[in-house]
């Protein structure tokens, strides 16, 4: 069957955070189709728990946040990236408050906690842990109040359309039609890539398809080295790897190994609150040294009903493992969890494609560095979700772009009549991802990661395969990913932030620069400037 064509002013891709707060910035400038892959809410935002980072308490100052993103970021960080981020944060919490956000209060005053490498409390949060929810709801609910703003759930991207070096619009699967949508602007915000490992936090949905996408197109992509390991999530043979936020440690869960010695102090000075990719490395080590499989993360000593009420959703969801964490330690052990690198953008949204902006976790500013400081991720998508509609909304006006409605092309490769069965999509789905979580893990090394290279270069001519169903669109973005956290991960000969190579402790040569990709040339080094 022909695809169907349709016609928007904006298309979103994404109905996270970033993506629902760029379409309410577009919306009085015109017509705005959100699109999601699977059910609305189903996201990393909805599941966000510890909170998001504001300098808004009488304790703190704006700059002292700069100063925290910055050294967390370990000398990586986009400085004006940065600034942004956490001058115009507050301003723009006020606004998801006044649209009908709820966060927890003590008395009359905001409450504020502390999560890892923050040096001040910070982090608003809602129904305790349930931060996400509840900025998802009200970023909903204001979109629904906005008549020019309209949605398709479960409707899964295939592929960018190009006309020429411009981006024109988007291929969609929704059910078993694909439907070409054009329009003057295309708005990438589908969240980060986490599944492409087989220990995660993230939702089904990470599976990097706006990465993937945006580089099938030719979109410059950096910093994909850079990935963040939660160091704690439950570890249990029948549970998935589900999140026990920082905000625990933040207020004042520790770790211990299976001896039940507490270790976090010999390894940092901040102890349980150093920056995550050291907590991650010093929980990897404990468990190589006592050749155990998790840590604990231990909150016995805290006061009972201030546990519950302060994480009932951890309380309850141990609680159906049969894991009451007021009375015993919590097994913990490190999934991945968050990618600093991605899509590249300015401070404004704009990619290196015109007509094509992206923003959240599938973009990288650069404001993250090579470690993102914690709850800055929300925080990232209401401040760059908005300049990137308002930067898209001064695009079609500046430049007059109209709706191009044009055949997508054909790549070359895509006319491979290779076929893969739904058992071999799973099969090799479940491969790449235990291959990366083994060799392009929290510790990398030049052996390891040639092992994935040369597994990714067999396993090419799936690249080539045009799919139509999500299942196996899925997987290509899976491989696509996989190739480019492994080729940077190569590339840059040492260690910085959350990029770990065993065999390279030292930071290397060109360390404050940034890896870059793009499709059909060589990987190359890149500054900001
Ligand atoms: P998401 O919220 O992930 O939204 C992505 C959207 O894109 C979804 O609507 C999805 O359907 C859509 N999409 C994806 N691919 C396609 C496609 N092919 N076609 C159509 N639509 C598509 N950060 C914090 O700051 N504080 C926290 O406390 C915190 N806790 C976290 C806890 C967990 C368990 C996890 C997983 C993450 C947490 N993070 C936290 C990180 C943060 O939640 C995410 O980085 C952030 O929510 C990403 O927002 P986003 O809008 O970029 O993407
Ligand atoms: C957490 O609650 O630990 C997650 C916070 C984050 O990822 O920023």
């Amino acid at each position: 069957m022909a695809p169907s064509v349709k016609t928007v002013d904006f298309l979103v891709i994404g109905g996270g955070v970033a993506g629902l707060r760029a379409a309410i910035e577009l919306a009085p400038k015109g017509s705005v189709l959100v699109l999601t892959k699977d059910k609305q809410t189903e996201s990393s935002t909805e599941y966000a728990q510890g909170g998001i980072a504001v300098a808004l308490s009488d304790e703190d100052e704006v700059s002292i946040h700069y100063e925290d993103t910055i050294k967390a970021g370990d000398g990586l960080c986009r400085e004006d990236a940065v600034r942004i981020l956490v001058e115009e944060g507050p301003g723009l919490i006020l606004e998801l408050i006044s649209w009908g956000a709820e966060f927890d209060k003590e008395g009359s005053k905001l409450s504020f906690t502390r999560e890892a490498a923050h040096s001040r409390k910070r982090i608003l949060h809602s129904r305790g842990d349930a931060t996400g929810k509840e900025i998802e709801r009200a970023l909903i609910h204001k979109a629904r109040t906005l008549p020019s703003i309209s949605r398709y759930d479960f409707a899964f991207t295939l592929d960018l359309i190009m006309y020429g070096e411009r981006c024109i619009g988007a291929s969609v699967l929704r059910g078993s039609s694909v439907i070409h949508i054009f329009a003057k602007a295309v708005i990438l915000a589908t969240g980060g890539a986490g599944q492409v490992y087989s220990r995660t936090t993230n939702p089904m949905i990470a599976t990097g398809d706006g990465i993937a996408i945006a580089y099938r197109a030719g979109a410059m992509i950096i910093d994909m080295e850079f990935v963040q390991f939660h160091p704690t999530t439950l570890y249990s043979p029948t549970a998935p790897p589900f999140l026990l936020s920082e905000a625990m440690r933040g207020e004042g869960a520790v770790l211990k190994n299976i001896n039940g010695e507490r270790f976090m102090p010999g390894y940092h000075e901040m102890a349980e609150l150093a920056p995550r990719d050291a907590v991650t490395r010093a929980i990897v080590s404990e468990m190589v040294k006592t050749n155990a499989k998790h840590v604990y993360l231990d909150l016995t000593h805290l006061d009972k009903d201030f546990v519950t009420r302060r994480f009932p959703l951890i309380y309850s969801t141990c609680l159906q493992y049969n894991i009451d964490i007021t009375e015993e330690g919590v097994p913990v052990s490190p999934a991945a969890h968050y990618i600093m690198g991605g899509v590249y953008t300015n401070i404004e949204g704009e990619t290196s494609i015109k007509g094509l902006f992206a923003a959240g976790e599938v973009a990288c500013t650069g404001v993250h560095g090579a470690n993102r400081l914690a709850s800055n991720s929300l925080l990232e998508g209401l401040v760059y979700g908005a300049r990137t509609g308002k930067r898209a909304a001064i695009y079609i006006d500046e430049e007059n772009v109209g709706i191009t409605v044009a055949a997508p092309v054909q790549r070359e490769a895509a006319k491979s009549t290779l076929h893969l069965s739904n058992f071999d999509i799973e099969k090799l789905r479940s491969t790449v991802r235990q291959l990366m979580w083994n060799k392009a893990g929290i510790i990398r090394c030049e052996e390891s990661l040639s092992i994935i290279k040369k597994w990714l270069d067999r396993k090419q001519p799936v690249m080539d395969i045009p799919f139509q169903s999500r299942r196996g669109c899925e997987l290509k973005n899976l491989l696509t990913v996989a190739r480019l956290i492994t080729d940077s991960a190569l590339f840059r000969k040492g260690s910085v932030g959350a990029h770990f190579r065993s065999d390279l402790k030292d930071r290397g040569e060109n360390w404050q620069k940034h890896t870059s990709y793009q499709s059909g040339k060589p990987m190359a080094w890149f500054d900001f400037t």
